[in-house]
């Protein structure tokens, strides 16, 4: 199984939607995809994808459910977690409940070929968990100043935990495609020049305003309008993803949240 964790250093740049959005694109492509909304601040993935879940992460912790009963069918064959205030849980389990999470989730990987994380936004150690955790990181950033300097910020706090991280910057609401390059080469040079590492291009989505009218709707847009600009960039970021040559690693995602937890361990004591 291969996981990939969207994230950014800014809130409010995308992620939920490229999300979903990713998830679907690569679900219609025949891939078992689930999306796992691991954002602790505002966990709405579930709205993002216009299907409302019936159980959430809360639901396993409790004891409840399993982990594979509470993954929830979203549009074109994808599934999703609902996560909810039940992340902050799940990185704080220790012990027989964190084992009994880890073993769930080996039985999630028999039946899922891509598992994407929709983390919060930061650099906090609740996100940057996932982000260790995942073989790699799909970086939202707009062309804001902000946004750039925030995903400047998330990079260098990935790389300090994780030098070996593969970190793929996908720009949201640009012009066209010189703009994307544009505001990426920036993005890269800064980073090449102060941590001596580079950052890949993942590709663009144009900014669109016929998606914000479907994202208003609740309705994943590329599956609403599939000709809109924004539409046609996700399937394209969806397919570069799956064309990327992919190393099978032989660790399960149990083993690497597992040395993602205990890195936070250490941190704390
Ligand atoms: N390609 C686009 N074109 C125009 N607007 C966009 C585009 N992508 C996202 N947006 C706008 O950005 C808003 C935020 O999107 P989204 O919720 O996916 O961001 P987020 O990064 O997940 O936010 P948060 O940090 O709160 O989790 C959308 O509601 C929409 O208005
Ligand atoms: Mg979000």
């Amino acid at each position: 199984m291969r996981t990939i964790a969207i994230t950014s250093g800014k809130g409010g740049v995308g992620k939920t939607n490229i999300s979903a959005n990713i998830g679907i694109q690569m679900a219609r492509r025949a891939r078992r995809v689930v999306v796992f909304d691991a954002d602790l601040g505002l966990a709405n993935l579930d709205v993002v994808l216009g299907t409302p879940a019936q159980f959430t992460l809360q639901h396993i912790l409790t004891g409840e459910k399993t982990l594979s009963q509470i993954v929830s069918e979203g549009p074109a064959g994808m599934r999703f977690i609902a996560g909810g205030s039940g992340v902050e849980a799940l990185i704080n389990l220790s012990g027989p409940q964190l084992e009994r999470f880890l073993s769930e989730l080996a039985e999630l990987e028999r039946t899922t070929d891509i598992l994407i994380f929709d983390t919060g936004a930061g650099i906090d150690s609740n996100v940057m968990t996932f982000l260790q955790a995942a073989d790699e990181t799909l970086l939202i950033c707009t062309p804001d100043p902000a946004s750039m300097t925030d995903a400047y910020a998330t990079a260098k706090s990935l790389w300090a935990r994780r030098p070996d991280a593969v970190i793929r910057v996908v720009l949201n609401m640009v012009i066209d495609d010189a703009h994307a390059k544009a505001v990426f080469a920036k993005l890269r040079s800064i980073t090449e020049q102060f941590l001596g590492k580079s950052l890949l291009f993942g590709g663009y989505v144009r900014h669109d305003p016929k998606a914000v009218e479907w994202i208003r709707k609740r309705k994943p847009f590329s599956l609403a309008d599939p000709g809109s600009p924004a539409s046609q960039d996700v399937c394209a970021v969806a397919a570069s993803l799956l064309g990327v040559d992919f190393e099978p690693v032989k660790l399960t995602l149990a083993d690497k949240l597992r040395s993602a937890f205990g890195f936070q361990y250490r941190q704390a004591s």
